[in-house]
C-alpha cells in the first residue's frame, strides 16, 4: 500500500510539492498555519502564479486525493511521511536565514506523532539544522521510532510542476535503511522514470542545496562581471557568453547577463551560507560569495546610470516606463526583485515611474504603493521619456519597436536583460543601451 503524505507549508515549494505528489498517485494532506491560504487552496485556488499548477490542483482536490488543513493533529493522524516545506527567509538586517518556521513546524508536528513515521525536511536550511531537528523529534514525539531525512528541493519558480515531477536528481540525507526505503517509495514514480538518487548524510544533503544555488549565483555574477569588462572595452557580452557556453565544460545555461539574480532563493541562500560559514569558522572559503553578491547589486546601479545617460541628465520629473516587476518572467514573485528595486530607486530619485508587469502588479503595488502602475503595457509606455525593460516577459521581448515608438514621448530604452534586437530598435529610431553591450 502506498504511504500517505503530508506537506507542511503551502508556499511556492509546499503547494507545488503537495499537488505534484497527488498527481503521482499519493493521498496528500497540505498543512499551513495561514488559514486564508488553506481556505483558498481548499477552494481550488493557487495563492500565487505558477503555470500548470491550478489545473492540477483542481484535478486532485476534486478527485479527493488532495486536501488541506490547519491541523497538525489531523496531518499526523493521516500521514506516514511528512514533508517540511516552510520558508527560511533572510533575517531582517542580517545575512543569516530565519529558521523559525522550520523550528515551529517541528514543534507543532512532533507531539502528535504517536506511530512510526518519517519526517522529511525539504526547506533550504543552514548546515546543522537537520541534526537539531532530529534531536527535537526524539525529545517531543511520543513514538520513539520516528525518523528524520533531509531531501532538498531544486525546483525553479515558473517551472515548479515540471521540476517536481521530473527533477534532475533526488538527494536523500538519512540515517537508516528504513528511511531510505520510505523515500524510495514516496518518490517511486520519479525514480522509476530514471531520476538519479544521491544517498548521503544530513550535512551533505543540506550543503548540496546551498552549494548548488551558490554555484548558479556565481555563474550569473561571473557573466555580469564580464559584462562590466565588456562595457569598458566595447565588447559584446552576449556574443561572449554564447562563445564560452559552447564549451561543454562551461555550458550555456545560467550565462544570461543583465540585471542579475533576485528572488526568494539565490540572494538569501548565498548570504545565509556566508553567515553559517562564519559561525563554523570557514568564512574565508566563501569570501568570494560576497563579491558575487556585490557584482549582482552593481548591475542595478549600472542600469540606472544607463537610463540617466539616455535622458541626458538626472531623473527628477522624468516619465519612465518600467517593464517588469517580478524577479523573473513567468512568476509573480517580487522578493528581492532587481526590477522592482531599480523602479523604487528611480522613484526615490524623483522620477515619475509607471510600472507594468503581466502577473506581479498586486504584489508590487503592496510593496511599493508610492510608485505608479499601469493596467497595460501600452498605458505604461504612453508618454514615456525613457523605457526600462527590467524583466524579460515574452510580451516585452516581442514588442515591435515601430509600433511602441508611436506611444512613447521619446524613443529611449534600456534593455537590462539583453533580449532585444538592438539593430532593429536602432533602425526604428530608438536610442538603446544594454548592459555589457556596445
Ligand atoms: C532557484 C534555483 O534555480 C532552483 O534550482 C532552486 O530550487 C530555487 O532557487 C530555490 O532555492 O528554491 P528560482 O529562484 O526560481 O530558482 O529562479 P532561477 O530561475 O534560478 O533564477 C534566479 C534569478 O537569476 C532570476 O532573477 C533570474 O532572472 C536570474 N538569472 C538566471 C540571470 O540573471 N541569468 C541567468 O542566466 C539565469
Amino acid at each position: 500500500m502506498l504511504p500517505k503524505l503530508s506537506v507542511i507549508g503551502t508556499g511556492y515549494l509546499g503547494a507545488t510539492h503537495a499537488v505534484c505528489m497527488a498527481e503521482l498517485g499519493f493521498d496528500v494532506i497540505g498543512v499551513d498555519v495561514d488559514e486564508d491560504k488553506i481556505k483558498r487552496l481548499a477552494a481550488g485556488e493557487v495563492p500565487f502564479y505558477e503555470p500548470g499548477l491550478p489545473e492540477l490542483l483542481t484535478k486532485h482536490s476534486g478527485g479527493g486525493k488532495l486536501r488541506f488543513t490547519t491541523s497538525y493533529e489531523e496531518a499526523a493522524e493521516f500521514a506516514d511521511v511528512h514533508f517540511i516545506c516552510v520558508g527560511t527567509p533572510q533575517l531582517p538586517g542580517q545575512l543569516a536565514a530565519d529558521v523559525s518556521q522550520v523550528e515551529a513546524a517541528f514543534h507543532a508536528l512532533a507531539p502528535h506523532l504517536t506511530r512510526k513515521a518519517l519526517v522529511v525536511g525539504k526547506s533550504t536550511v543552514p548546515t546543522g539544522t537537520a541534526v537539531r531537528m532530529e534531536a527535537l523529534l526524539a525529545e517531543l514525539a511520543p513514538c520513539k521510532d520516528v525518523e528524520l531525512a533531509w531531501s532538498p528541493e531544486f525546483l525553479r519558480e515558473g517551472f515548479g510542476v515540471q521540476d517536481t515531477l521530473r527533477p534532475d536528481r533526488l538527494v536523500f540525507g538519512l540515517h537508516s535503511a528504513w528511511a531510505e526505503q520510505q523515500l524510495r517509495v514516496a518518490f517511486g514514480p520519479i525514480i522509476a522514470a530514471g531520476t538519479p538518487v544521491v544517498v548521503t548524510d544530513f550535512a551533505t544533503a543540506e550543503l548540496v542545496k546551498v552549494s548548488a544555488n551558490s554555484f548558479l549565483a556565481t555563474k550569473i555574477s561571473f557573466i555580469n562581471a564580464m559584462a562590466e569588462v565588456c562595457e569598458t572595452v566595447g565588447a559584446d557580452v552576449t556574443a561572449l557568453a554564447a562563445a564560452i557556453g559552447l564549451d561543454e565544460r562551461i555550458g550555456k545555461h545560467f550565462l544570461r547577463s543583465g540585471l542579475g539574480f533576485g528572488g526568494g532563493c539565490l540572494p538569501k541562500d548565498i548570504r545565509a551560507f556566508m553567515a553559517r560559514a562564519e559561525e563554523l569558522g570557514v568564512a574565508e572559503a566563501l569570501s568570494f560569495l560576497r563579491e558575487v553578491d556585490e557584482i549582482n547589486r552593481r548591475r542595478r546601479v549600472r542600469a540606472i546610470d544607463l537610463g540617466g545617460e539616455l535622458l541626458g541628465g538626472p531623473y527628477p520629473g522624468a516619465r519612465i516606463a518600467v517593464l517588469g516587476a517580478a524577479f523573473k518572467p513567468d512568476s509573480d514573485d517580487i522578493r528581492d526583485s532587481p526590477s522592482l528595486d531599480v523602479a523604487a530607486t528611480l522613484g526615490s530619485q524623483g522620477a515619475d515611474v509607471v510600472i507594468y508587469d503581466p502577473k506581479a502588479m498586486d504584489n508590487a503595488r503592496r510593496a511599493h504603493p508610492e510608485l505608479g502602475y499601469a493596467a497595460t503595457l501600452e498605458e505604461a509606455l504612453a508618454g514615456a521619456e525613457l523605457t526600462m525593460l527590467l524583466t524579460e516577459w515574452r510580451e516585452f521581448v516581442a514588442m515591435d519597436p515601430e509600433a511602441v515608438g508611436g506611444l512613447v514621448a521619446k524613443r529611449n530604452i534600456v534593455d537590462a536583460r539583453n533580449v532585444l534586437d538592438a539593430a532593429a530598435w536602432r533602425a526604428a529610431g530608438w536610442q538603446l543601451r544594454a548592459l555589457g553591450r556596445p
